[in-house]
């Protein structure tokens, strides 16, 4: 088991080496729902374009969402050994003059960029992640989004994907759940229960078969932060996925996502079939004894069908409609059988845990809960998007640090 996984990675990092290291220059277009929307498709024709009116040899990558849903399209130009520089409200005409400025005449244009990544600094052009968008972030289950290519194992894996699944294997099912417990993890879909302890009810509950359950039906208004980890690094969902099954003891998970998340789903669908070909999913994973199967089940988008009884309901082709508890789904869930449901980033969290350890975890937040929390800022703000911020951040650095405070200008007067 351990040295085909190690030679995965090695040859996952290779790619990646190589990537940043073969002399061509390297483009990202950000292209999830958000820069979709905004024009990104059409960017990435023009860079097509551009780059080969240049007679340029260069990567181009479509990655996921950094958050600045408000500066979309967004556009990154790294040059070997250089700073990547971002560029924001990228129009296809803008396009063509990034390329030719910053890649054939090396003016990297400051007026048009938001700020730079990377080692090294460019005149006039602010580091990224010092930005007043930025500082006040922690970026852990976004920090793949926008960086690497979703579509792409190999760049999951160049990036400590699925160290997680075999570091769960190396410490056996009942110490991941305790890591889970001393990491502090409290569920991310809004009841904030502690992710350890519903396991812990599934687990000791004797059944033939166990479920678990991805909630990925995000219907509150406004909120896209799971459609955004979703489309931007699907990997990491999957492999918490796999993760709290082996915990749990079970050996068929759902993913419960609605049919508004045409992008989401069709990345999901790849990483699943991804998976499974490089035997991290499926049968006898990693030779480590544990089999698990992932299936897709989409929501027709009923808010109510995002509360946890309701959502098994309609996965059992029934009306998603709640039903009074006890029993919960730990004890009698899907089919009657013991059911954990956990949100998309609860998962995401998971894997993180055991790629990183709990106390690695548990560094940032609040006394009774730990971590970060993804966070959609969307209505009359002024930099609209999604940040990452600590358990305990405040109210008004969410809004006036991140957000930029009110968009039309006017006093602020709720949130
Ligand atoms: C009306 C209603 C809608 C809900 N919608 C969602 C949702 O869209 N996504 C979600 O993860 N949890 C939602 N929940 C909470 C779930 O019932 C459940 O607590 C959660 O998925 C558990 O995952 P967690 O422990 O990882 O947070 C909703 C609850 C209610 C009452």
């Amino acid at each position: 088991m351990a040295s085909d996984f190690t030679h995965l990675r090695e040859q996952a990092i290779a790619a990646w080496d190589s990537l940043h290291s073969d002399g061509r220059p390297l483009i990202l277009v950000g292209t999830a729902t958000c820069g979709r929307s905004a024009g990104s498709l059409a960017v990435l024709d023009a860079i097509r374009a551009a780059v080969e009116k240049e007679g340029l040899a260069c990567h181009i990558m479509e990655v996921g969402c950094i958050g600045l849903c408000y500066a979309e399209p967004i556009v990154c130009l790294i040059k070997p050994g250089r700073p990547g520089i971002a560029y924001s409200s990228v129009t296809p005409k803008l396009t063509a003059r990034l390329v030719n400025a910053y890649l054939v005449k090396d003016n990297p244009l400051p007026r048009n960029a938001i700020g730079t990544f990377g080692d090294g600094q460019v005149e006039g052009i602010p580091p990224l992640f010092e930005t007043p968008v930025f500082a006040p972030q922690v970026r852990r289950a976004l920090a793949r989004c926008g960086f690497i290519n979703p579509a792409s194992l190999e760049h999951y894996l160049a990036h400590d994907g699925y160290t997680g699944l075999t570091q769960a294997f190396a410490i056996g099912s009942e110490q991941v759940i305790e890591e889970v417990k001393n990491a502090g993890l409290r569920g991310r879909g809004g009841a904030g229960f502690p992710t350890w302890r519903k396991w812990r009810f599934c687990r000791d509950a004797e059944a033939d078969q166990k479920y678990l359950i991805c909630n990925a039906d995000e219907g509150d208004p406004g909120a896209f932060m799971n459609r955004s980890l979703l489309e931007g690094d699907p990997h990491a969902v999957l492999e918490g996925m796999i993760i709290a099954g082996y915990a749990l003891g079970a050996s068929i998970g759902y993913i419960y996502c609605r049919a508004e998340y045409p992008l989401a789903l069709e990345r999901l669908r790849l990483a699943i079939r991804q998976a499974e070909e490089a035997g991290l999913l499926g049968d006898d994973i990693l030779g480590s004894g544990f089999s698990f199967r992932i299936k897709i089940k989409e929501g027709a988008g009923a808010f109510v069908c995002g509360e946890e009884t309701a959502l098994i309901a309609s996965i059992e082709g029934k009306r998603g409609m709640p039903t009074p508890r006890p029993p919960f789904p730990a004890v009698s869930g899907l089919w009657g059988k013991p059911t954990i449901i956990n949100n998309v980033e609860s998962l995401a969290c998971v894997g993180l845990i055991l790629q990183n350890g709990a106390d690695w975890f548990a560094q940032v937040g609040t006394e009774k809960s730990k971590g970060t929390k993804t966070i959609a800022l969307v209505g009359k703000v002024k930099n609209s998007g999604l940040a990452e911020v600590p358990m305990g951040i405040s109210l008004r650095e969410l809004v006036f640090d991140i957000g930029g405070g009110a968009s039309n200008g006017k006093a602020f007067k709720a949130v």
